[in-house]
Order: C-alpha cells, then sequence, then structure tokens
C-alpha cells in the first residue's frame, strides 16, 4: 500500500479537485487495474503503486498540460528517501513511467507498459474507449480485464478504502 504519510504529503501539493477527473478516485483505480495487470505481467507493484499516485499529481489544470508527467517524476524524485525508498532501477522505471505516460507511446519495458495501460483502461470516466493500439501489454489487451476496468471507469467507481485514507 501506498504510506499514509505519502499520500498526505502528495496530497498537500495537489492543486486541483481531490475529486475530479484527474484527482484520488483516478489514482485508485489506476493503483487496482494495475496490480491486477501486474499479476501476470510481472511489473514490479510498488512501481505500480507509485506511479499511480505521482502521474497526474502534479498537473495544474485537467485538460492540457503536456509537461505534467515530467513534473511528477520530478516530484516523485524529491520524496524519495523520505516518501518511499526504491532501487535506482527501479526508480528509473518509476520516472519514465511518469514522464512519458501521455506521450501516447508503446514501451517494451514491462513495469512501464503496465503502468501505462492501467491508465489508459482508466479513460472512460471521461467517456473515451480504451484503444487496443495503445495497450501495450497482454493481460490489458484481454477482453474482461478491458470490460473489468472500463466499468468501474465509466461508472466512476471508488474504492472503499480511498474515502479513509486519501481524503
Ligand atoms: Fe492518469
Amino acid at each position: 500500500m501506498i504510506a499514509d504519510d505519502l499520500i498526505r504529503r502528495i496530497l498537500k501539493e495537489y492543486k486541483l479537485p481531490r475529486d475530479g477527473i484527474h484527482g484520488v478516485a483516478h489514482w485508485a483505480r489506476v493503483l487496482e487495474t494495475g496490480l491486477r495487470l501486474a499479476e501476470t505481467t510481472g511489473a514490479n507493484p510498488e512501481v505500480v503503486r507509485l506511479f499511480a499516485v505521482f502521474h497526474d499529481g502534479k498537473r495544474m489544470n485537467e485538460g492540457w498540460d503536456p509537461d505534467h508527467g515530467r513534473r511528477g517524476g520530478d516530484f516523485a524524485a524529491s520524496l524519495r528517501g523520505t516518501g518511499f525508498d526504491l532501487a535506482p532501477k527501479d526508480f528509473d522505471l518509476l520516472y519514465d513511467a511518469c514522464a512519458y505516460h501521455t506521450d501516447g507511446l508503446i514501451d517494451g519495458k514491462v513495469t512501464i507498459q503496465t503502468c501505462w495501460d492501467a491508465d489508459r483502461l482508466d479513460l472512460g470516466r471521461v467517456g473515451i474507449a480504451p484503444e487496443l493500439k495503445y495497450l501495450g501489454t497482454e493481460a490489458a489487451r484481454e477482453l474482461q480485464n478491458i470490460t473489468w476496468a472500463d466499468e468501474r471507469s465509466q461508472s466512476h467507481w471508488v474504492p472503499e478504502w480511498v474515502w479513509d485514507l486519501w481524503r
């Protein structure tokens, strides 16, 4: 799980409404979808969890904000060692996953791709259907996983634990 102190520090810096389209419910669904995918992709689950809470954490608006991924990665770098720990090679994965998550790329590194797939499977919340050509892991392209994530996204589903810890 994400440590309470870490989420507090991330939320303190978050400039947008927590219940907005890039807010905590989105982070939580990305986290849970990412962990579900990681069971079969073999992605590093800690990187997936941290991506979920950092990738949109430095957005300055809900629309066009092309540098927010890099700011999210830099923010993660600033909290590394006090808010969380990752080995250098795993931190590099987290940084790149955050920095390039909106560039429409497909990445061969399974942990990075699992993060991006989890984010892209949560597009239903804004009325966009996930497209297979933007999903890079086989797990994300499985119909049952797409359906599971997309239904949660479209219904703006919020995991119960979010209300206790992230609000
Ligand atoms: Fe996102």
